[in-house]
């Protein structure tokens, strides 16, 4: 039987790495086979590719170019073939941040991320998508108390992360069936248990 595809989702602050580690280690609890990975990333080409598009300046085309190029590699050789194993893969990130933060954030006409999606993934999509909302201004108190030195994509402005968060939104009234919305202003054992309550039902 094909394992199940998980993906997290949500402004930088909004809790999905903790969530994340949660969730791989409750499936494990259950029983499952559990690939914990991450976008841009997840492959030893991807993780390069992550490096580059964390630090380097480029042109809003190169960077949705080079997530979708790290999420070719990471497709053919990580997620299809775990899937396909009857695994279940648990990702911080997928192609929702793509229409989020290069569509909403930077403005990038979701026309050329549809087409880059339709080519990398022709239909294939998350069974269960996580967005973990937050206010903008309480994701950036929780980002700054972690003491953790601000990649390119966290220095972005308040205004920024209001378009991200909004694009998640929206995305998530379109496909209410696979995108289900946290609110991450709930406690880290309130949001588990949602998750678990979530988890149950597939
Ligand atoms: P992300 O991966 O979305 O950037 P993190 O999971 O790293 O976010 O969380 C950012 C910070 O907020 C961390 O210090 C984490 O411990 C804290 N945090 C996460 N979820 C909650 C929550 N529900 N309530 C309070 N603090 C939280
Ligand atoms: P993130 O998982 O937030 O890394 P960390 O929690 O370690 O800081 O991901 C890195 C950044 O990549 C994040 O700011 C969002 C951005 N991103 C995009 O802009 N588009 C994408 O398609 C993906 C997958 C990520």
């Amino acid at each position: 039987m094909r394992g199940k595809f998980i993906t997290l989702e949500g402004i930088d602050g909004a809790g999905k790495s903790t969530h994340h580690a949660w969730l791989v280690d409750f499936l494990k609890r259950q029983g499952k086979d559990v690939v914990a990975t991450r976008e841009p990333g997840g492959t030893a080409l991807g993780e390069k590719l992550r490096a580059l598009l964390l630090s380097e300046p480029m042109h809003l085309e190169t960077e949705a170019l080079l997530m979708f190029a790290a999420r070719r590699e990471h497709l053919d050789k990580l997620i299809l073939p775990a899937l396909a194993d009857g695994k279940w893969v648990v990702s911080d990130r997928f192609t929702d941040a793509s229409y989020a933060y290069q569509g909403g954030g930077r403005g990038l006409a979701p026309e050329k991320i549809m087409a880059l999606e339709r080519w990398v993934q022709e239909d294939f999509q998350p069974d269960i998508t996580f967005v973990f909302d937050l206010p903008t201004e309480i994701a950036c108190g929780r980002l700054a108390k972690t003491g953790a030195a601000p990649d390119r994509f966290e220095r972005e402005t308040r205004e920024f992360f209001e378009r991200v968060r909004k694009a998640y939104l929206q995305r998530a009234t379109v496909e209410p069936d696979r995108i289900k919305v946290i609110d991450s202003r709930l406690s880290i054992p309130e949001i588990e248990k949602q998750l678990e309550k979530i988890i149950a039902t597939y």
